[in-house]
């Protein structure tokens, strides 16, 4: 008999190699390629002239049988949802280890079978004790919720396939099931994804819905869900690092909802409690008067967020200037940088920089370029920023400040919150619909003449 064809599977991005390699040439990452046995008996045979079922076909205009939307009652996890759960649908929920999936999920839960909605939460990480302990602690001891410990995947099938389905099941986490027809490890890349594979068809065969949280580890030894996020309908992943109390769970795929959708949460002593006001949180320790701090008024999905961006610029000696960066792009920092010295001549490649998202987000959207440039300047020039001004604009390689989407939310935002003024793309101007000041700029060179009006001494 032949032997099974040994395969190396990246257990990051589930990509399938021929021999064993150090690095990942798909993903990129390093010692994350496990060897796999396939199972023998699954090899694809031809259909041959047996026929199938025939499938039924409808149009669009079908209505939907049921409400569509579950909401959970903490608004911020909705709002990530796209507006709540949807039925029959898989929702991935990835993060660092640590960094809340179950506190969050146990409240959700919680809350939901308190409205008399049938919830299961399926534990393979955590003895019923220890739940039990958590959810006395997020207040939760009077809910309805089941609770169950397991982690073989035909257990868990025959329990629900047993009486009648739950409205939603939490799996926590996808790694620690296995299925014990395939011979890997529980964590692989083969049994996360059929376990996924099976509790998502249950999902829509039955109409539950089904919650998965998947971990995400740096060294690889356990299956990335990433590998889960093409199988799922809404990935959502948890966000913030550990030092700081925010936690930002944040849409990467929802079929159902738009994406970069954000909910901002508290990490507090009795669990997540939601921040329904990220701005005003995300500045209430600001300090206006100092040099090297800017205001972004940034989006995140449909949302305004302004958030504070720091700089600290120190001219330096040694051959290679440091360059820290926390919260933002550090290729993207460099063109800002680039750019500031060949199109204003500023001399920054000769200094350390070390720059600052306040609170622990991370920023990805181009329309910081304006306020990250401010907050280099305004710390170089020692300067500050004028009081009560918001910063948002994108810069280009020529030097240009580019208009950015959604000025008026933005602008909006800065108003509520009490600011007075927007420095922003000349192309935005928004004429008389808005009560800021507005200081608008076409060329990087204007806003290195606002802080440095005499050129740098
Ligand atoms: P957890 O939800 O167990 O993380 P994950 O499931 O993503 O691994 O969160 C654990 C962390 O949250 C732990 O470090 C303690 C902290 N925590 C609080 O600060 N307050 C709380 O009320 C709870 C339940 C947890
Ligand atoms: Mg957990």
């Amino acid at each position: 008999m032949a032997r099974a064809k040994k395969s190396y599977v990246c257990s990051n991005c589930g990509a399938i190699h021929g021999r064993w390699q150090g690095k990942c040439e798909d993903c990129g990452g390093w010692n994350c390629i496990t060897e796999e046995v396939p199972q023998t008996s699954g090899a694809p045979k031809g259909l041959s002239g047996k026929k199938g079922r025939i499938i039924e076909i409808t149009g669009l205009d079908t209505p939907a049988e049921d409400t569509p939307r579950l909401k959970t009652g903490i608004d911020e996890f909705d709002r990530a949802l796209g507006g709540g759960l949807v039925k029959a649908s898989a929702v991935l929920i990835g993060g660092d280890p640590g960094i809340g999936k179950s506190t969050i999920l146990l409240q959700a839960m919680g809350k939901l079978a308190l409205t008399g909605v049938d919830c299961l939460y399926i534990s393979g990480e955590e003895a019923t004790a220890q739940i039990q302990m958590r959810a006395e602690r997020l207040g939760l001891t009077g809910a309805p919720l089941k609770l169950a410990t397991a982690t073989n995947l035909r257990d868990i099938l025959t329990t629900l396939d047993s009486g009648n389905p739950p409205r939603v099941v939490v799996i926590d986490s996808i790694q620690t099931l296995y299925a014990d027809h395939v011979e890997s490890a529980p964590g692989t890349v083969s049994q996360v994804r059929i376990c996924a594979n099976e509790l998502i068809s249950y999902a829509k065969r039955k109409g539950t819905i089904v919650l998965l949280v998947g971990h995400v580890t740096k060294d690889g030894q356990i299956a990335g869900p990433r590998v889960l996020e093409h199988m799922v309908d809404t990935v959502l992943y948890f966000e913030g690092d550990r030092g700081h109390q925010f936690r930002i769970l944040r849409a990467v795929k929802n079929r159902f909802g738009g994406t970069d959708e954000i909910g901002v949460f508290e990490m507090t002593g009795a669990g997540l409690s939601e921040v329904p006001n990220p701005s005003a949180l995300f500045l209430s320790d600001r300090n206006s008067r100092e040099p090297g701090s800017a205001v972004l008024a940034g989006m995140e999905g449909s949302r305004p967020v302004l958030l504070e961006i720091q700089a600290l610029v120190a001219r330096s000696s040694a051959a290679n200037p440091r360059r820290a960066v926390v919260g933002w792009d550090s290729g993207r920092l460099a063109m800002v940088l680039a750019v500031l010295d060949q199109r204003a001549g500023l001399g920054l490649a000769g200094c350390d920089i070390y720059l600052n998202v306040a609170g622990g987000l991370k920023v990805s959207e181009p329309a910081a370029d304006l306020a990250v440039a401010a907050a280099l300047i305004s710390s170089l020039a020692q300067v500050p920023v004028p009081d009560e001004t918001v910063v948002f604009g994108e810069i280009s390689l020529s030097g240009d400040i580019r208009s950015v989407s959604q000025a008026g939310a933005r602008m909006k935002e800065a108003e509520k919150l009490g600011f007075s003024g927007a420095m922003m793309p000349s192309s935005q101007k928004l004429a008389g619909s808005s009560a800021l000041s507005q200081q608008s700029m076409a060329r990087v060179t204007e806003l290195v003449d606002f802080f440095l009006p005499g050129g740098l001494s």
